[in-house]
């Protein structure tokens, strides 16, 4: 065996990086991808699971051979790398929801990378440069994959962090399913021109209203991650005391306790929760938006009353994000609105076949062979505001890739100043996010409401 091994070379690289040499020459979000750890396996895979009533649905996809996708924990700062190997009938792409990295490791198909066709493979490999909750999943037939079950949860530690007594990861979505069980048409295109198609089974974890045991009076770290396709969700928090500690990522300036709170597809909350002091009693997270409020998930105490004090939650630590520089900045204008301009569908991750959507006038699905213009050209390093505006009935998750943005102001509301990745935009609502451009390549941003995003509400920024 040759003295070189590869895992050889990668340690002599790793120690190389960790000396600080090539930093700078790779930049900030170059990353050290030859330091890369071993990488996670991610394999596609078709199985069956029991998502309703104890019947066995077909055509479910996941990644690994069973079940949810993983929870996937990566560390602050630290060198990750998963290899996607693709198993299913169709090409797909890894998209890293909300983490900055660089822009060949994004995962969307045409702007950065080519698909991974089945068979083949393709080595994600990045340093996650901030802590929090994120996720996973393709860009490429999104609706398809993702409403069959290609969504899994990403958590990134922050070593610093303070040590709570339990914690509970839950990822929520819908399933558009008949009632024998099986996958019904993924939309219907009168509701893809309103709020998108919602699913007909509900779940958290791919379960039905699951329920976690955690230390009577206790301090619970709750990560939520709104995975589905379509659902808006009003949060509030039912049994005990719980706070939102953080919210797409990254800490909240002010915590509050959640009260409908909405968040839309694409969204992160994390909790901190205080378990009542009694011994079998349970605090329940329920989503009351619209007419049928639901329990998504109990945490059920259990054991001798830990007596922990909810004031004992330390700040999290905030994430590295650059400060906009408003006295600078450069404002871009951005109208989303409906169209009934049509574009021809085109590649196998292309549009539905219909555009409902546009941003400045302009629909396109994405992830096609063929992109539009950016909405913007920005010069790396320099600082921006996109001043947002709907012209639509409906809400959308916005998602910026590759950058954090600012919240700055709203027309219709107060804002607190929160970093993230991913805007719910009300109806008739303008909105200015604030960000530094300091993250070079081609950065998609779209409606997070897959419907939405693949029939026109999508575009990107290109940051030279
Ligand atoms: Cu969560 Cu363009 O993605
Ligand atoms: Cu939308």
């Amino acid at each position: 065996m040759s003295l070189f091994t590869r895992r050889g070379l990668l340690k002599t690289a790793a120690t190389f990086g960790a000396a600080g040499v090539g930093y700078g020459a790779i930049g900030r979000f170059g990353g050290w991808a030859a330091a890369s750890p071993d990488p996670v396996v991610l394999r596609t895979a078709k199985i069956q699971a029991t998502l309703m009533d104890g019947s066995q649905t077909n055509n479910v996809l996941t990644y690994g051979s069973a079940g949810m996708p993983p929870v996937l924990r990566m560390r602050k700062g630290e060198p990750f790398a998963a290899r996607l190997v693709n198993a299913i009938d169709d090409p797909t792409t890894i998209h890293w929801h909300g983490i900055r990295l660089p822009n060949k490791m994004d995962g969307v198909p045409f702007l950065v990378q080519p698909y991974v066709y089945t068979g083949d493979h393709f080595d994600y490999a990045f340093t996650p440069p901030d802590a929090g909750t994120f996720w996973y999943h393709p860009h490429c037939n999104t609706l398809e994959q993702m409403g069959h079950g290609l969504t899994g949860v990403i958590v990134v530690e922050n070593p610093g962090d303070q040590q709570f007594d339990a914690e509970v990861v839950l990822n929520l979505r819908d399933w558009r399913l008949g009632d024998d069980a099986q996958f019904i048409e993924q939309f219907r295109p009168r509701d893809a021109a309103r709020t998108g198609t919602y699913g007909t089974v509900r779940t958290a974890n791919w379960l039905d209203q699951p329920r976690y045991d955690a230390p009577s009076g206790g301090l619970v770290r709750l990560r939520v991650a709104i995975s589905d396709v379509t659902r808006i969700y009003a949060f509030r928090v039912e049994g005990g005391e719980a706070e939102v500690i953080a919210l797409d990522g990254n800490p909240v300036p002010r915590r509050f306790s959640p009260d409908a709170l909405l968040l839309g597809p694409g969204q992160r909350m994390e909790l901190a929760v205080r378990m009542p002091d009694d011994e079998g009693a349970t605090v329940s997270l329920r989503d009351v938006r619209g007419t049928k409020p639901k329990v998504i998930a109990t945490l059920r105490s259990v054991g001798a009353s830990l007596k922990r004090d909810a004031r004992d939650v330390a700040p999290l630590e905030p994430n590295p994000v650059p400060e906009v520089d408003l006295s600078t900045a450069q404002h871009i204008s951005l109208a989303l609105s409906a169209t009934a301009e049509n574009v021809p569908s085109n590649g196998i991750c292309g549009s539905l076949g219909y555009s409902f959507w546009a941003i400045n006038k302009v629909p396109w699905p994405g992830d096609t062979p063929d992109p539009t213009a950016p909405l913007a050209e920005l010069k790396l390093g320099k600082s921006y505001v996109i001043d947002m505006e709907n012209l639509t009935p409906q809400s959308h998750p916005i998602h910026l890739h590759g950058m954090s943005f600012k919240v700055l102001s709203s027309s219709t509301r107060q804002v607190e100043p929160l970093i993230s990745d991913t805007y719910l935009i009300q109806a008739n609502e303008k909105v200015s996010l604030g960000f530094v451009a300091d993250n070079p390549g081609d950065w998609l941003l779209h409606c997070h409401i897959i419907e939405h995003q693949k029939s026109g509400m999508t575009s990107y920024v290109r940051v030279v």
